[in-house]
């Protein structure tokens, strides 16, 4: 009756014991254990590389080991354990096993399990996380022109992304808010076909305007996976009459041209005067109207008519021939202008006599001043004798002078 006590003692000590290789099996990274592994989770896109490691603080020199999602063993420290050449060693050491994985497929994830076979096993486990990478974007309904005014509903969609892509409309560069994305999915297929529907109401202005969508996903960069298409607007032409000639004067000829902006482009044009008949002198043909001889009697105001199918435009040009009175009014100013030059050069013409002649009465005076001081050369009546003795000093005192 003494021993009793003794096996539930022993019984507890190995409780105790199962508790503690629990404790170390279980997942919780223990910072005391320097023999524990340690990995991080990975996420790679489809075709990619992911790199697998594997630590441990210490070594007591046990293998380690990296296994996959079904518990198939990769590696055994550095010894290849299955036969997929995907997977490669990229470092082996005491303290580290390191593989990767390349050309990553969707089945490649799940837990991963690096193991060290110390006494007892430790493990840690690595998600590996694979993303679909979403197609590039289609965009459909610009397959006809759409009529000024209508709405035009725009359909965008990417498949195989994983998770579901986000996709964003821009209208040139400024973004639109399109219907909120459709995500469908099918089974036994882990990724997603998502897709988006702008509905817009076009005007004239649109037409050639550039519609993108654009795919946002982890595994591709912003902007990178895009469809760009330009909106076509069908819409009435504009119209506009220019003139050929600079002036409308009397007698000579004159045509106006009329152009209408419009999509299509117009093709039927006709022309009328507001005021009633085409002068006779007049020949509309087509989008042009031409007067071989202009005469007052054609004053007034023209219209073109232009028409593509889609509408008709309308534009008005008012004719004021001008007579050869008028010409010679309005050539008045190139008279002024050859007043004004030749008053320039008058002017100027005016200027250098004025110069020459003070120049001139200038001239004189200093010749006059040079006679003076010639009279001034000899200081006094002494000098000018001695001067005039010519003889060596003569000679010498004039050699003097000049040096
Ligand atoms: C592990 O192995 C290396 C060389 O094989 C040896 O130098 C080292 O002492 C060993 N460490 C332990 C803890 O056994
Ligand atoms: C493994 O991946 C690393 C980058 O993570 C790279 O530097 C190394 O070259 C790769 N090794 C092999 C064998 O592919
Ligand atoms: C996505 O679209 C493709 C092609 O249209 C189709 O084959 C696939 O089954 C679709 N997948 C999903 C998840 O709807
Ligand atoms: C203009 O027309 C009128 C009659 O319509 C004619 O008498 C005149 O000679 C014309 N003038 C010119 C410059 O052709």
């Amino acid at each position: 009756m003494a021993f009793p006590s003794a096996p539930s003692a022993l019984w507890i000590v190995s409780l105790l014991t199962a508790l503690f290789a629990a404790a170390v099996h279980s997942n919780i990274v223990n910072d005391e254990d320097p023999l524990q592994p340690m990995t991080s989770d990975e996420t790679v896109s489809v075709g990619g590389m992911v790199t697998l490691t594997c630590r441990v603080a210490e070594t007591d020199n046990s293998s380690l080991q990296w296994s996959n999602t079904a518990q198939q063993t990769l590696y055994f420290g550095e010894k290849r354990a299955l036969r997929d050449n995907r997977i490669q060693l990229h470092r082996s050491t005491p303290t580290e096993l390191s593989i990767n994985i390349s050309d990553v497929q969707l089945s490649d994830e799940g837990e991963y399990t690096c193991s060290i076979f110390t006494m007892p096993v430790r493990t840690a486990r690595a998600t590996v996380t694979v993303l679909g990478v979403p197609g590039t974007p289609q965009i459909s309904g610009f397959e006809t022109p759409v009529p000024e005014g209508e709405k035009v509903t725009l359909t965008c969609t990417s498949t195989g992304s994983k998770p579901p892509a986000k996709l964003r409309w821009y209208k040139g560069d400024i973004e639109v808010q399109g219907r909120p994305d459709v995500v469908e999915s099918v089974p036994d297929d882990p990724t997603y076909n998502v897709s988006s529907e702008l509905t817009l109401e076009v005007t004239a202005n649109d037409d050639d305007t550039k519609i993108s969508c654009v795919v946002d996903h982890d595994s591709v960069k912003h902007g990178e996976k895009k469809t760009e298409q330009s909106l076509r607007v069908l819409y009435a032409p504009d119209v506009a009459i220019t003139p050929e000639e600079r002036m409308a004067i009397e007698g000579q000829k004159f045509s106006l041209q009329c152009s209408g902006k419009g999509n299509p482009e117009p093709t039927i044009y006709s022309w009328e005067k507001a005021e009633g008949e085409l002068p006779p002198l007049a020949k509309a043909d087509g989008a042009f109207l031409s007067f071989s001889v202009l005469n007052k009697s054609d004053n007034g105001m023209y219209i073109c008519h232009a028409d593509n199918g889609i509408g008709k435009g309308r534009g008005s040009y008012t004719l004021q021939v001008q007579d050869t009175t008028a010409m010679s009014t309005s050539s008045g100013v190139d008279h002024a202008v050859i007043g004004g030059v030749v008053a320039v050069i008058v002017f100027i013409l005016l200027c250098l006599l004025i110069v020459l002649g003070r120049y001139l009465i200038r001239h004189k005076g200093t010749y006059l001043t040079h006679e003076a001081k010639g009279s001034d050369d000899a200081p006094d009546a002494d000098t000018a004798i001695i001067n005039a003795e010519g003889g060596h000093s003569g000679a010498e005192e004039k050699k003097e002078y000049f040096i």
